[in-house]
């Protein structure tokens, strides 16, 4: 395209309409300058295509910290590939991924989609997996650019972050995928960073990513994370998503004509847009193109690869792990015959398939016993989970009309089955469908297998009401509690019940109004327009009745694979944790079990740690984040030792929440959540402080043993110029009785200088794969100003300052007993990359 000629033909009219989105995922085309509409989709941890409920299935990765528990780059570029070709399978030439915040917390709603406490091993994460999604042509729209690292009040909060932290912790990671990757797109953050929405914010978008760092991409904002009309274009966001856009129509049209924003100014957001329609012009995907999928085996196999390279065995007394398939064993729990394959929010999608624990390790033993022990949803599960659809077919079916309830002989505008009675509905399109006021019916079946009371429950963006067999039993319509669903748009849940008698067949029907109807005023920044709903049920559980059946069954194995967590429910987009604890019940699930049976192997899964009051009565645990499709095949792997672990921890893991170092300062204070710990975030803290977490940044066990020694530091002092590297090698042997994998853990610490410093930090890693005996060497280069450098304030630059740089290398933050030491002659001030 030339971009010259096109923008010049571009009537003003037209300008503004390129630079909001056209509905919830497409940007606006301009037929007849041959402008297509961009088709864009979420997100960090696969593609979900343009339906937030009901998509098209997807493959599904580890989440962000399990992907950097790899600590892999090679394997993550892979999945970036992989991703890149899912996004053209559906259509979407803008993938809005990854996620590179920070996990200051470990209560952060999402910490799980981003990748590390640390910013070097985020930011390298951050750039192979751009380089991955990037190589198909695809454009990585890296996010949220910049402190959005916490959900509480997301959009109105402002993150106070002292200047040196914001450059050498939150901002690296994206510095860092500028400079190895150069993702095409960014996404800002919801949140103010030191009094401005960064949205608006020309500091972030033009100082910085622009002038700076010469990033020559398309910047997006996130959904509805736009809040005025004239600064946010003269700040440099090109796109604000999603359509109908709420500001930049009449009033953007305004804000030129009144010279609130200048024609140079729009002008350079349309150069943007149409760069980026330039760019991906190769793709040739066809607008509005239906969905498709890349289901095949060489996808599971990557799926597979990834997830159990991702596990991290955090205890393994006595050698409990591998399990021997000779003997008896019961696998028990909650997240036992439960996938965690992801976490909530923007990231979550609608997986090809889903292995469970369960079903994994059932391929390596045939006569498993279960118990589930203890319930851990917040919610009551899904309803389509024990429901069959008036056509036969497991779930529920969906009625959509223009029509109250009220309104008899209605015909329903479409109707299809759902697998899942969580409903999302604000990017549901149809055009019979002129507003966001429109009315579902769902229905489905239940056959209980047992008598029982059964609770049934809704959650709402909107109104509804529940009905079994003509008797309302849920009424989330007359009074309406506010809650935290959908994106803090929502009401609570709200629950009743009934008394289903086995073998008899009970029709549900739901009843609901979007959310102009709703009764609740959130009057929140983001207007979720078209609403939701999620149908909860099952069968009332006894707590002390679970508890005693999987006491029972560990006492009448030899071993017992205990698998507990979190989920979707605990960790999502919209809030933060509340605790650091895992689901009620379940600490008691693990203390009776290990109680009942010395060779228990705790599986846990969960985005963020949990605290673990019972980590020493349990011999072994295995930390499986949320694995994707093949979560439940990845975690079998490890535990019948087809796969030797060999992931790290991305991130500290305390022994109690009050132990982090955000601790005091998580919470949104008069509108502020201050960045009080400065550069000392994860492992900086805990170190300098002197207190131990649980497990250590960069821990992980393994079933072999490996020895590192023989380090080489290969430096010329005198050169601190721009490209000047230090090379770091080292020899790696396998020492231990299988083949396996070990990460080379590269740390710098620096302590003479002007500013406090944390006592080490990683600049560097390789991981590496032996087998048994194996020596290799491995080197590890560093960028020379990027392993020595602290931000100055004064100076308004990083500086490589004089002097002498300590080398500590090893298998973790707390495991570096190779040291060595370099030097740097001549202190020398940058900028940029
Ligand atoms: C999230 C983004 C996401 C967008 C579109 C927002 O709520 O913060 O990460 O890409 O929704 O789903």
């Amino acid at each position: 395209m030339d971009i010259g000629d096109t923008l010049s033909k571009l009537t003003l009219d037209e300008k503004i309409e390129l630079i909001s989105g056209a509905d919830f995922w497409c940007t606006k085309a301009v037929p007849r300058l041959g402008i297509p509409s961009l088709r864009m989709s979420d997100g960090p941890n696969g593609v979900r295509g343009s339906r937030l409920f009901n998509g098209v299935p997807a493959a599904c990765t580890p989440c962000g910290t399990g992907l950097a528990a790899t600590w892999d780059v090679d394997a993550i570029r892979t999945i970036g590939q992989m991703m890149g070709t899912e996004a053209i399978a559906k259509g979407a030439s803008l993938l809005l991924g990854p996620t590179v915040n920070i996990q200051r917390s470990p209560l952060g709603g999402r910490g799980f989609e981003s990748f590390s406490e640390d910013p070097v091993l985020s930011g390298k994460m951050a750039s192979s997996i751009v380089q991955g999604i990037q190589s198909t042509g695809v454009v990585s729209v890296i996010k949220h650019f910049v402190g959005n690292d916490q959900e509480e009040q997301r959009q109105k909060s402002d993150s106070i972050i002292p200047e040196r932290a914001l450059r050498e912790v939150y901002l690296l990671p994206f510095q860092i995928a500028e400079k190895e990757a150069r993702p095409k797109g960014y996404m800002t953050a919801y949140n103010r960073v030191n009094g401005i929405h960064v949205s608006e914010n020309p500091r972030f978008l033009q100082e910085i990513l622009r002038d700076e760092w010469g990033f020559d991409g398309i910047i997006v904002s996130d959904w509805y994370g736009t809040y005025s009309v004239a600064e946010p274009i003269n700040a440099g966001l090109d796109i604000d998503m999603p359509g109908p856009t709420r500001w930049r129509a009449g009033l953007a049209k305004l804000s030129v004509n009144s010279s609130k924003v200048s024609k140079r100014a729009l002008d350079q957001r349309i150069r943007a847009i149409l760069k980026t329609v330039d760019r991906v012009a190769s793709l040739k995907l066809e607008e509005n193109v239906t969905e498709g999928t890349v289901d095949t085996p060489e996808t599971a196999k990557k799926l597979l690869d990834v997830a159990s390279s991702a596990i991290v065995l955090l205890k393994n007394d006595r050698n409990v792990l591998p399990l021997d398939k000779g003997r008896t064993t019961a696998i028990i729990g909650p997240n036992a015959k439960f996938a965690a394959y992801s976490g909530g929010g923007s990231a979550s999608l609608r997986p090809y398939y889903v292995v469970t624990p369960f079903d994994g390790v059932q391929t390596h033993i045939q006569s498993l016993k279960y118990a589930l022990g203890a319930t851990a949803y917040k919610k009551l599960p899904m309803l389509t989970s024990i429901t069959k659809a008036p056509n036969g077919a497991p779930g529920m079916e969906m009625r959509i009309y223009a029509e109250p309830h009220s309104v008899k002989d209605r015909i329903p505008i479409e109707k299809f089955n759902i697998d899942n009675s969580s409903c999302f509905l604000n990017d549901y399109k149809h055009p019979n469908i002129p507003s966001n006021l429109f009315y579902v019916e769902v229905e489905g079946a239940i056959t209980p297998e047992i008598d029982a009371e059964y609770l049934f429950s809704l959650t709402v963006n909107g109104s509804g009401r529940l009905y079994v067999d003509g008797e309302e039993v849920v009424d989330n319509e007359t009074t309406q509690r506010p809650g935290d669903s959908f994106f803090g748009s929502g009401t609570a849940e709200e629950i009743g019940s009934k008394h289903l008698v086995r073998g008899q067949k009970y029709n549900v029907l739901v009843q609901f109004g979007t959310a102009p109807t709703s009764k609740i005023a959130k009057g929140g920044a983001t207007q979720m327009g078209v609403g939701g709903l999620q149908i909860g049920g099952c069968a009332k559980t006894d707590p002390t009745v679970l508890l005693e059946e999987a006491v029972a069954v560990a006492q009448s194995v030899d071993q017992v694979i205990l698998c507990v967590g979190l989920n979707s429910e605990w960790e999502s987009e919209g809030w933060d944790r509340a605790n650091m604890d895992l689901p009620p019940g379940s600490d008691a699930l693990v203390e009776a079990i290990t109680a009942a049976n010395p060779n228990v192997v705790v599986v846990n899964q969960s985005g963020t740690p949990v605290t673990m009051p019972w980590v020493e009565k349990v011999p072994a645990i295995v930390h499986a984040w949320y694995g994707g499709n093949e979560t439940g095949n990845a975690i079998a792997n490890v535990l019948f030792g087809v796969t030797n672990p060999s992931g790290k921890l991305p991130l500290s893991w305390p022994v109690r929440l009050e132990d982090n170092p955000a601790f005091i300062n998580t919470r949104i204070d008069g509108g502020k959540v201050l960045y009080g710990e400065g550069v000392h975030v994860g492992y900086r803290w805990y170190e300098k402080i002197k207190r131990d977490p649980l497990f250590a940044f960069g821990y992980g066990l393994s079933y072999t043993q490996f020895k590192l020694e023989n380090l080489a530091i290969n430096d010329n002092p005198e050169d601190s110029s721009d490209a000047a590297t230090v090379t770091i090698s080292i020899d790696a042997t396998n020492i231990g009785s299988q083949d396996g994998s070990e990460v080379v853990q590269v740390y710098v610490a620096h302590q003479t200088t002007t500013v406090q410093r944390p006592l080490k930090e990683l600049k560097g890693f390789s991981k590496v794969h032996l087998s048994t005996g194996e020596t290799k060497s491995v080197t590890i280069q560093l960028d020379k100003k990027y392993a020595c450098s602290f931000w100055d304030e004064s100076a308004d630059s990083w500086v490589l300052e004089q002097g002498t740089y300590h080398v500590l290398v090893g298998n973790s933050s707390q495991n570096t007993t190779l040291q060595g030491q370099f030097e740097v002659q001549q202190t020398r001030l940058w900028n940029g990359l």
